[in-house]
């Protein structure tokens, strides 16, 4: 089992950002990346479509003998994860529920966070952090335009800089201590959001979620014991976006080594 592939996947090329924090803790895993690129965004789906789009994905890993599936988009954690969490027989790791206690635990008295529509509709930002620290406030704020941004990689058009700052300076209102960028895409667009505050204000969970992934891994003896193949990636469409796309945190080097599976819903 130990030697069985590692699941990963988001709507795009988001799951990256988690993906290159992976790579950096269990460097000798064979993992195998998915980006549901036809369906993106998941940010605008109600929660049943969410709940049929995951467990479509669920089905494929189940067919790659995977021993554990990474949840790299928010999304999917906070709408599906609950659903569909007891029906297989590898492990499930979402990012929203694996992070919040960390977060929690380090008592900041103000939290904002930045996420899809979707996410933000089902607080599972508030509710997770706030099972462990109770009198944390949260303000959840969505930012509807930020995942077309970074899919096409129009970060440094001046209109996306507009937006991206006025979403910040809405959210700067509130006098939160951190702001934990909860989708994955967001990540990317860390340069242009530390033009207008600090760095450190900035939350990217990736570094946690890899961390507990690492710790819960080992605990279960899981971590690989031989030097694992290259990743492979499969996207549901439109290789060659993704693969441009994905520069910042991951470079995939050659669109033709994408596998295109359409996943069907
Ligand atoms: N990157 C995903 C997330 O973390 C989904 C973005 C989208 O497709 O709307 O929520």
């Amino acid at each position: 089992m130990k030697n069985c592939p590692i699941g990963i996947f988001d709507s795009g090329v988001g799951g990256l950002s988690v993906f290159a924090e992976l790579v950096k803790l269990l460097p000798n895993e064979n993992y195998i990346y998915f980006g549901d690129t036809i369906n993106l965004p998941y940010g605008t789906k109600t929660k049943a479509q969410l709940i049929n789009l995951t467990s479509n994905i669920f089905e494929f890993f189940k067919n790659q003998n995977v021993k554990a599936v990474v949840m790299a988009c928010n999304t999917t954690s906070a709408a599906a994860y609950d659903t569909l969490k007891d029906n297989y027989n590898y492990k499930i790791y979402p990012i929203v529920q694996r992070v919040a206690k960390q977060i929690a635990n380090e008592n900041h008295k103000k939290i904002g966070v930045f996420a899809t529509q979707a996410t933000v509709n089902s607080h599972a930002y508030k509710n997770e952090i706030q099972k462990y620290s109770p009198d944390t406030e949260i303000f959840e704020q969505a930012c509807p335009q930020w995942v077309n941004i970074v899919e096409n990689q129009l970060q440094n058009n001046p209109d996306s800089v507009e937006n991206i700052k006025s979403q910040l300076e809405l959210m700067l209102k509130n006098n939160v201590d951190k702001i934990i960028l909860g989708c994955t895409h967001y990540p990317y667009l860390l340069d242009i959001l530390k033009q207008f505050a600090p760095e450190d204000l900035f939350i990217n969970p990736a570094k946690y979620f890899a961390q507990d992934i690492y710790q819960d891994l080992k605990h279960n003896n899981l971590i690989s014991d031989k030097k694992g193949q290259e990743p492979k990636f499969y996207v549901s469409s439109n290789p060659e976006q993704f693969m441009l796309s994905s520069n910042l945190f991951y470079k995939v080097q050659n669109a033709k080594e994408i596998s295109i599976t359409i996943i069907h819903t």
